[in-house]
């Protein structure tokens, strides 16, 4: 790839990197360099200090201070790597956040498998998204990931029908509504969030070649600092394997179950436990999954409007879509591991 394709293409995503790959590596000539800062100009926001800032990049001057830090948390380079052969799962896509993930991946041209609980929902979203996107490369396959039965028939599927998968999205989750609460409601709550995500996870990673990614859709409601007990705490930043994992979340059941969770130390949160094990789980997969070149992340949609919100966040679906799909494709591969939220890094 010349110079100047790889410096247009980037500037889409990643001006700082480009101005700064351009600028250090000096491989333009003066013709093309003209040509990339015009390219640049229209790509990038159009304003005056941005177009003065990139002209000065290339000319080798400092940025004003103000825009090198603004240019600098801007998020490292990464080439487009997948074709349209790679594919992407996304759980819970029939509707909500999935659904956009889903069909933001299809229009970036990958193979996108759309799985839900409900098959007719499920290929009504796939269809629709065919039709939005112009993708013939979109594909339903049912789902449940709380049915360890389906978990495994989709499992057996992607086996035969897939080669691989080299993006797994795990956004299905479920949270009960005002007040409910309960044993029953906490079991089903860390079945879906936690369990389901960890089956998903276990029967696809067979499929998952070298640099693939695996996105976990959680939540800043299910942080470290929801714990009260700072036993409970070291237990979570301890875990070691998704068994430790599990049997925090049992613990948490059991603690509902007899009363005693809040002297325990958990709090009232079905759906904060069940992210915080999700959370952790994702932690801990990373590590195991390091030595094959996966990387795992834990992120956070934001505050959403959605059923699951009752339609009350203040983002749109795309905007809750844009920090899973960065993850999916621009994630650095060194964050495996790691909690996003607005495509950074939160700490855990
Ligand atoms: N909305 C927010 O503000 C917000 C904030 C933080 C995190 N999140 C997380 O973002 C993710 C998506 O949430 P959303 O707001 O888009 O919620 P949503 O509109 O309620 O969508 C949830 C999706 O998950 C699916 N699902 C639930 N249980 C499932 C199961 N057992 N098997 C397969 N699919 C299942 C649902 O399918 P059905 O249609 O069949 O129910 C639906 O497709 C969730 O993990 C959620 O915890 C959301």
């Amino acid at each position: 790839m010349s110079s100047l394709r790889k410096c247009s293409h980037a500037a889409t995503y990643f001006p700082r990197s480009l101005l700064t790959h351009c600028a250090d590596s000096r491989l333009l000539s003066t013709q093309r360099t003209t040509r990339t800062i015009t390219l640049l100009c229209r790509d990038v926001k159009k304003t005056k200090p941005l177009r003065r800032a990139i002209c000065a990049a290339f000319l080798g001057l400092n940025l004003p201070r103000g825009l090198a830090r603004a240019f600098s948390s801007m998020p490292p380079p990464v080439e487009k790597w997948w074709t349209n052969e790679t594919v992407a799962v996304v759980t819970g896509a029939n509707k909500g956040i999935g659904y956009e993930i889903a069909r933001q991946l299809a229009a970036e041209g990958l193979k996108t498998i759309v799985t839900a609980r409900n098959a007719e929902l499920g290929q009504e979203a796939a269809d629709k998204i065919a039709r939005s996107t112009g993708s013939s490369n979109v594909q339903f396959q049912r789902l449940d990931i709380s049915d360890p039965a389906s978990v495994k028939e989709f499992g057996k599927w992607a086996k035969a029908e897939l080669s691989t998968v080299s993006v797994l999205v795990n956004n299905a989750g479920i949270a009960f509504k005002g007040n409910t609460f309960g044993p029953e409601e906490a079991a089903t709550t860390l079945a879906t969030n936690f369990t389901g995500t960890r089956a998903v996870c276990e029967s696809v990673l067979p499929l998952m070649p070298e640099q693939s990614r695996i996105i976990n859709v959680c939540s800043l409601a299910g942080k470290l600092r929801i714990i009260k007990s700072n036993a409970l705490k070291e237990r979570f930043e301890g875990a070691s394997s998704p068994d430790k994992v599990a049997e925090l979340g049992q613990e948490y059941v059991n603690g509902v179950k007899s009363g005693a969770f809040s002297e325990q130390g958990w709090p009232g949160s079905m759906y904060g436990v069940s992210k915080l094990c999700e959370a952790t789980y994702t932690r801990v997969l990373a590590e195991q999954c390091r030595s094959k070149g996966i990387s795992v992340y834990a992120c956070c949609p934001g505050y959403v409007a959605t059923d699951m919100s009752s339609w009350r966040g203040h983002k749109t679906t795309e905007q809750g879509a844009q920090t899973p799909v960065w993850l999916s494709l621009h994630a650095p591969l060194d964050g495996t591991g790691k909690f996003y939220s607005d495509c950074k890094e939160e700490p855990f």
